[in-house]
């Protein structure tokens, strides 16, 4: 790959720069000094003006799916809506994919829109007169994509999201979650490089609304789009995101990863949205992890284990290849009964080793408790073709997931 290559895939594909909105009658004199320092209900009573954004500054990579989290009121919709323009910043910039969406004009903009964004809204936005089939084509029509090409692609989509066979339901006749499929077929049906959701699950009973989120996993793991999502609900942010911006009266107080919020709430506000919320659920083993102090190596056979073994005053230990990949457990025992027997070089053979369960290193804690439940050893943690990384022991699944001293004061 080229610089000049690499430097495009680093460039985040959504940035937003210094943006602003306040809603009302000349909004922009709020911006200037003396009256952008103060807070929203001062910004309201002294101009009548609603302060909607203040600052905003985020950057989403590509494939990222990213979170917009706060309470009503706090600004998620008027953000997502100012990123197509649905809504104007009063100040600062939007640039997608190294455009700048707020310069554009009216005609720009639309093709732009169409192209490159798909939206789902908490309201699903269906059309009742119309078809399931013809609601999610919808997008295409405007698009003016010829007939059966778009037929195609819309009965792909609502394979996709799980809906074959209902093609020529009329929407009322289906259920809530059925029918924010149809919006998210509508939706992907352009084949969008953003999708924007704005609550799609916030109007769903709790059981289908936890279906839809682990079906929105899976989905996104295909599909690997960029995702803005809103919601309120903090586990449903935990559940979906790489990257969360919790936002509070328009500003984003604090933007992180899921783990970052939950062990280091920025202030009292994020506190409070995280104080349920269980570390064992975002902390992963990765980063957890340590090295295994005493590792023993194949290929130096069962003399030098066992004397490294008794040296380290260890039962047992994980044994790796060459390559580092783990091979399994060597216990004490019957490495000395093997050397007693006369095999005091070669390789130790894989027979003399037991196998052990395994981890990677994005696997959250509260996986690991039914392991460590069932097993004498710490957990190995591998990467994909099998190479040791670390270990996670009880004690230190525990000490992550215990409050840290000082922050259980009354
Ligand atoms: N069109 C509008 N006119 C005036 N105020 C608005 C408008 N849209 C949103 N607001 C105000 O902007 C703030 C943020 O609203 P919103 O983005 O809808 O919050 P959220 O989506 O987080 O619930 C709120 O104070 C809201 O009343
Ligand atoms: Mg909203």
């Amino acid at each position: 790959m080229s610089d000049s290559e690499e430097k495009k895939e680093d460039t985040p594909q959504v940035i937003i720069k210094d943006v602003w909105k306040v809603f009302g009658r000349d909004p922009k004199r709020v911006l200037k000094k003396g009256l952008r320092e103060k807070t929203k209900d001062e910004i309201q009573k002294k101009t009548g003006c609603i302060l909607g954004l203040r600052n905003i500054n985020l950057s989403i990579e590509k494939g990222q799916f990213y979170i917009l989290m706060g309470l009503s009121g706090s600004g998620k919709s008027t953000l997502i809506r100012n990123i197509i323009r649905l809504v104007n910043p009063t100040s600062g910039e939007i640039i997608i994919d190294g455009k700048d969406v707020t310069s554009m004009n009216g005609e720009q903009l639309l093709q732009f829109r169409r192209k490159t964004f798909g939206m789902v809204f908490q309201h699903y936005g269906l059309l009742p007169h119309l078809t399931v089939l013809d609601n999610a084509a919808y997008g295409l029509k405007v698009r003016d994509v010829p007939k059966g090409e778009r037929y195609a692609k819309a009965m792909q989509t609502l394979e996709t999201v799980g809906l074959k066979g209902w093609e020529d339901y009329y929407p009322g006749s289906l259920s809530g979650g059925m029918q924010q499929r149809v919006g998210l077929a509508r939706a992907l049906a352009n084949d969008p490089d953003i999708l924007l959701m704005d609550e799609p699950f916030s109007g769903l009973d709790p059981l289908i609304r936890r279906q839809m989120q682990d079906e929105l996993v899976e989905l996104q793991e295909k599909l690997q789009k960029t995702i803005i999502f809103v919601t309120h609900d903090l586990h449903e942010a935990l559940k979906l995101g790489d990257r969360i911006a919790i936002m509070r009266n328009g500003e984003v107080v604090q933007e992180g990863t899921p783990e970052d919020i939950v062990t280091h709430p920025a202030d009292e506000y994020v506190q409070e949205f995280v104080q349920d919320a269980s570390p064992a659920k975002v902390l992963t083993a990765g980063s957890i992890m340590e090295p295994a102090k005493v590792l023993l190596y194949a290929w130096e056979g069962p003399k030098t284990a066992l004397t490294l073994l008794r040296s380290n005053k260890r039962k047992a230990a994980f044994v790796v290849n060459k390559n580092h990949k783990l091979l399994g457990v060597a216990k004490e025992d019957k490495l000395a009964k093997w050397v007693d027997e006369g095999n005091h070089s070669g390789k130790i053979p894989p027979e003399k080793l037991r196998v052990v369960p395994t981890v990677t290193e994005d696997t959250i804690l509260e996986d690991l408790f039914p392991i460590v439940s069932d097993n004498p050893y710490p957990i190995p943690v591998v990467n994909e073709v099998g190479k040791l990384m670390g270990i996670v022991t009880t004690d230190m699944i525990f000490e992550a997931i215990s409050p840290a001293e000082g922050d259980d004061h009354d």
